[in-house]
């Protein structure tokens, strides 16, 4: 079997930071959410890995990933002209993907139980297709499944206004090659898209087996803010303590993983908690559910919920910082210029809060 990564798209959900980065390369507890859909496919025993990239961050995700040895995988790298929708991305791999069956992973979502039990359920049972579903608060934001009383799918729908279900195709799929004809078949939905849901219920409508698997444990996709915070609360209430780096005359309280080379002077770190390589932290209060970037400093200020990109930098702040997305190498902190007021530069469709 062969792997299919998509990790195209604009991310426009999480602008400012995907002007300059790539969705699937923002860290959740320190890692590119990218690299946790490399490592369950290849936990899941398959190593022949494309990933999809846009002409805009594929240099980008070439130069983080590259070639995938260091994961165990042998990675090649497709380029999608435009984001022409997912079934269109399968037809863009067609030559890498030939006739083997493959699983489909959409680069921005995470599964806390990865998706090795649902390989070894395609590979021992026949069918054309598995897709993985789960129920969700709000269904019209994805694709939806409706099942008949025997479990057999029925009809998927695309974003529907009125959801016949509360089961969301996750973002993750197994195929053989009757997905091309599928998707070759198909027209451009409302959006301009060749939608991957179009294809497997066009699967449907011709015969072939589809067979769905309901997710056991969380799933996340991480198309805004929200997500991502919440997807780093969910990956680091499952980490261990590991305090490594120089403490001195600090608290470390509950499952903090501090990293080599990080130096905690005078501070409180409250878990869960992740302080990345060579950052450094001077009077500071970083609280639960945050993680901090490689070489990030952080100085007479408070932190919690928030997810902090390497090198950036936080000075001299009063109040405490929540529920925030800081990017690379961002300075945030007081200068002593007058008049005394506050200062910003700030890109394109960030978002500052003040109280
Ligand atoms: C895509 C699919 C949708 C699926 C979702 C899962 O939506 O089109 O069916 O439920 O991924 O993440 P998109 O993220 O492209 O809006």
């Amino acid at each position: 079997m062969k792997g299919l990564i998509l990790s195209g798209g604009k991310g426009t959900r999480m602008r400012p930071l995907t002007y300059t980065s790539a969705k699937q390369l923002i860290p959740v507890a320190n890692k590119p959410v990218l690299v946790y859909g490399i490592e369950a496919i290849v936990a899941a025993g398959i190593s022949e890995i494309a990933i999809i990239v846009s002409p805009e961050t594929g240099g980008e995700i070439r130069q983080a990933i590259g070639d995938g040895s260091r994961y165990g995988a042998k990675v090649t790298y497709i380029e999608q002209d435009a984001p022409r929708g997912l079934a269109h991305a399968v037809l863009t791999a067609e030559p890498f993907l030939g006739k083997s069956p493959f699983v489909m992973y959409l680069g921005d979502n995470l599964l806390q139980h990865g998706i090795t039990p649902l390989v070894e359920e395609y590979r021992s049972i026949d069918c054309n297709s598995e897709i993985l579903l789960t129920k969700v608060p709000n269904p019209s934001q994805f694709g939806v499944a409706e099942l008949n009383g025997a479990g057999k799918v029925m009809k998927l729908t695309e974003k529907p206004a009125e959801p016949k279900s509360d089961l969301a195709l996750v973002g993750v799929y197994m195929f053989d090659e009757r997905i091309f004809e599928a998707a070759k078949a198909i027209k451009p939905s409302r959006r301009g898209e060749l939608e991957i849901t179009d294809a497997i219920q066009w699967l449907l409508d011709n015969g072939y087996t589809v067979h769905p698997h309901i997710v056991k444990g969380w799933w996340k996709d991480t198309g805004k803010i929200e997500d991502m915070l919440e997807a780093n609360r969910t990956v680091l209430d499952t980490f261990d303590r590991d305090v490594r780096g120089t403490i001195t005359g600090s608290q470390i309280e509950g499952k903090v993983i501090i990293e080599e080379g990080a130096e905690i002077t005078d501070s409180v770190v409250r878990g869960p908690t992740i302080i990345g390589r060579g950052a450094k932290m001077n009077h500071a209060y970083v609280g639960p559910y945050t993680s901090i970037g490689n070489g990030c400093a952080l100085e007479f200020c408070e932190i919690e919920n928030s997810i902090v990109l390497e090198n950036s930098t936080i000075a001299h702040v009063t109040g405490r910082i929540e529920a925030s997305l800081i990017g690379k190498n961002v300075k945030i902190g007081r200068t002593h210029r007058k008049p005394a007021a506050y200062r910003f530069m700030v890109g394109d469709n960030s978002e500052v809060g003040i109280t």
